[in-house]
């Protein structure tokens, strides 16, 4: 039982949902680590395949990381708050073995933007608006926004959002490849768990596998290449391939085992 979430499900999908509308889901201390073993959970739940993040109300996403919390803290509180964010939640998402879509269902900001973009998709109702205005309170974005920013939508953009604080609407968003894509508020749910049910009838170690390899295009002394051919031999070994190459050829659907 979580305070600040609401966990649900339906079928393989497992639903977060931030859930302190009156402070707009602002992440504190407690939703951050509420967040991290509900993640926790669902990466280690054979029955869950995927997770969709999304925010309680029709207002709000994320606003943010929960600025009375941080008002007073001095640089080594920041560091600590930046590291855990990031090793706890950010990271773990980014890195996990199971697809997490955000569904952005009003303002994404702050560090509400940053979870976002630490998810692998990023669903966007008509009402978003989205920003990093950390320069605002005399900070920079701290939960990997100003990495994770400019490799989707690239550094010129990232700049200008950064270093303006400014908010961006969802069809903005949507052409700067920041959103994959933006529907009407009542269809962001069903949206994502269609983009979700479809991933899910892949095989979820070749979707694991596919996550890890993605991921080392941005990691630092990686090479991606020599991962993604790694990556490919490994998955003639599992069943997971005999199943989809053995369903294909009697033209049937593959029945994945996880294996
Ligand atoms: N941290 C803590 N509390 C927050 C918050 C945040 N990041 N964002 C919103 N809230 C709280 C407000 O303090 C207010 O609480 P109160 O009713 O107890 O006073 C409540 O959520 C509603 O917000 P409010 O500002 O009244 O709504 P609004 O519609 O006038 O404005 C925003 C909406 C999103 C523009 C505005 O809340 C905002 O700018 N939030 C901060 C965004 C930000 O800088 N995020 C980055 C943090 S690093």
């Amino acid at each position: 039982m979580f305070e600040n979430l609401f966990v649900d499900y339906n079928g393989a999908i497992q639903h977060i949902i931030i859930n302190r509308e009156s402070k707009l889901n602002a992440l504190n201390k407690n939703t951050l680590a509420e967040l991290h073993t509900a993640i926790y959970d669902a990466f280690n739940n054979d029955r869950v395949g995927g997770i969709i993040i999304t925010g309680a109300g029709q207002k709000a996403f994320v606003a943010g990381a929960d600025i009375s919390e941080f008002s007073s803290f001095d640089s080594s509180q920041g560091e600590q708050l930046a590291r855990n964010g990031h090793r706890l939640v950010f990271n773990q998402i980014e890195n996990g073995k199971k697809p997490v879509i955000a569904a952005i269902n009003g303002f994404a900001l702050g560090g509400g933007l940053e979870l976002a973009l630490a998810c692998h998709i990023r669903i966007a109702s008509d009402n978003a608006k989205m920003g990093l205005p950390e320069v605002s309170l005399g900070l920079i974005p701290g939960y990997g926004g100003t990495q994770r920013l400019s490799q989707l939508v690239g550094k010129g953009k990232a700049f200008e959002m950064i270093l303006t604080g400014d908010m961006i609407t969802a069809q903005d968003a949507l052409q700067w490849g920041l959103v994959n894509h933006v529907v009407p508020q009542d269809e962001l749910i069903s949206k994502a768990e269609e983009i979700l049910n479809k991933i899910l009838t892949r095989s979820p170690l070749a979707i694991e596998t596919a996550i890890g390899v993605i991921n080392s295009a941005t990691q630092p002394g990686v090479d991606g290449y020599e991962k993604e051919i790694q990556g490919f031999a490994k998955s003639f070994n599992t069943p997971d391939f005999k199943e989809g190459v053995s369903a294909f050829l009697e033209k049937r659907k593959p029945d994945f085992q996880r294996k």
